[in-house]
């Protein structure tokens, strides 16, 4: 190999090394940063030349180097309450409810981990709402682990003294009632400084979570996956599932519920946020996933007559021209869905039914909303909660019924809940831009139209021909600009 092969070699070397011993995710741009930032690392530390930059950051010896390089390469963004709805529901849901079970087995334990905690806003909210849950708390054996990568982040948590900033989302009382005012700064009061552990880890590690990471009740892990490869964020929750408790809870940050989706973790709605509890069926993931079979057609009509909706005419079957195979009964009725064939689209689910998967139960669902049948659309979305529980494409049907009844509220919520369940799906996006031109709200409008023409060609195109009704990406991406 030649020098300047050399050269290209090494440095993909200290890239490679980055990306996969922390999870650096190295766009392009971010590695034009690195590149520039090595040339003056490797002058700082007195060396001459990237090949001995390399053997310094994989050295015992690295260790303040490499910390150097985590500190410019992550984002510590945090700040005490961050997402209010996380902390209602771990205030009057889940403590509660894991109190309650314990106390019926003696167990006076809570184990509870801020894994990514940042400078420690999270971790000390944790404690103060741990603390405001349970009037009893010291007679409990409560154990707080936060962590981080960056080590002078932790040093920061550890002190406990913050700045303005740092309470951007919460009142004068918060800081007057748990904290100490020194020089213009805060410091927390020292009664919650000893209720946590801060150690540092690295998320990415490739042998699994040592022993002691195990038996958490509650894992805080927000606003750090969403920075690592989807590889390396699978491989982070497969650990983090492990050390959770059955029937313990994982909380995410806002955009990162979709990467749960291969496990056993049940997404549960309080206070407008989403949190995931671990439910092992013992069943292997797979066949959990499999939809069992039903006939949606068939519970339309049972529930209805005890509620006494009108149930569809059956209309006379049209012949089609093709002969379809019966797995391709769902992607012909969409077709003719999609053409506003919908008598044609509805026969053909209602006779062929055997494979129900949650696109043709919604499509069924959807077809009683154009048919202006809620009633009908409801028993619908019930039987997709049942069988499906909380799937982006649920909560979205549900906001389509609520707006159909001009609860925008709630369609609203819905539409949000989807997003948060995958922020990639374009009709939430574009539905919420349409009730809020309805409401007037010009800016959230325009934000909520921005979203949706930026996801428009990321999402599915199945999807997409579900819930748009034929509309081509071309067509609707001509509309939103329109606007
Ligand atoms: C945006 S902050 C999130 C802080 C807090 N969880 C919150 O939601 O407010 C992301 C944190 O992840 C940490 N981090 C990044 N890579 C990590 C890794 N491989 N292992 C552990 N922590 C990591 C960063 O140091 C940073 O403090």
């Amino acid at each position: 190999m030649g020098p300047r092969m050399q050269m290209k070699h090494t440095g993909h070397m200290i890239f490679s090394f980055f990306q996969n011993t922390f999870g650096f995710h190295l766009d392009e741009d971010k590695k034009k940063h690195l590149k520039r930032l090595l040339t003056s690392r490797i002058k700082k530390n007195g060396l001459t030349n990237e090949k001995d930059y390399l053997d310094l950051i994989c050295s015992q010896g690295g260790k303040s180097e490499r910390q150097f390089m985590i500190a410019a390469f992550t984002v510590g963004e945090t700040y005490f309450y961050r997402n209010t709805n996380h902390w209602e529901a771990l205030k009057h849901k889940i403590i509660p409810e894991i109190m309650k079970k314990k106390r019926q087995s003696s167990d006076k334990t809570l184990r509870i981990w801020s894994a990514a905690c940042s400078s420690g806003e999270e971790s000390y909210t944790i404690a103060i709402v741990v603390s405001e849950s349970l009037s009893c708390y010291q007679t409990w054996d409560i154990d707080i682990l936060a962590t981080d990568i960056n080590e002078s982040s932790l040093n920061h948590a550890r002190k406990g003294i913050y700045t303005e900033n740092s309470f951007r989302d919460v009142c004068d009382d918060f800081k007057e009632k748990y904290f100490l005012k020194r020089k213009g700064k805060y410091k927390i009061q020292s009664h919650y400084k000893k209720m946590i552990t801060f150690e540092p880890f690295n998320l990415i590690n490739q042998n699994g979570f040592p022993k002691h990471y195990s038996n958490f009740d509650i894992i805080f892990c927000r606003n750090v996956l969403m920075y690592f490869s989807p590889e390396i964020a699978k491989n982070i929750m497969c650990n983090l599932y492990h050390t959770l408790n059955d029937d313990g809870y994982l909380l995410l940050g806002h955009t990162e519920g979709p990467i749960t989706k291969d496990f056993q973790l049940k997404p549960l709605s309080f206070y407008n946020s989403i949190v995931y509890q671990k439910k092992c069926t013992g069943e292997n993931i797979q066949s959990q996933l499999e939809p069992p079979k039903r006939n949606p057609l068939h519970q339309v009509k049972k529930n209805n007559e005890n509620h006494h909706t009108k149930i569809e005419n059956k209309q006379p079957r049209k012949q089609l021209s093709t002969p379809v195979r019966p797995k391709n009964y769902y992607a012909a009725a969409l077709d003719l869905y999609s053409v506003g064939r919908i008598d044609d689209a509805q026969q053909m689910l209602n006779k062929h039914n055997e494979n129900q998967t949650l696109s043709s139960l919604l499509l069924v669902g959807l077809i009683y909303i154009h048919k202006k049948n809620i009633n009908a659309a409801q028993v619908i979305f019930k039987e997709a909660q049942l069988i499906y529980d909380l799937t982006a494409e649920t909560q979205m049907f549900g906001a389509m019924i609520h707006e159909e009844m001009n609860n925008l509220q709630e369609a609203i919520n819905g539409c949000r809940r989807a997003i948060f369940l995958d922020p990639n799906f374009f009709f939430p996006h574009f539905r919420l831009g349409e009730i809020y031109r309805q409401l007037g709200d010009q800016e959230k409008m325009k934000k909520s139209f921005k979203n949706a023409l930026k996801n428009l060609y990321l999402d599915n195109s199945d999807r997409l021909k579900l819930f748009c009704l034929g509309f081509s990406k071309d067509f609707l991406a001509d509309y939103l600009k329109s606007i």
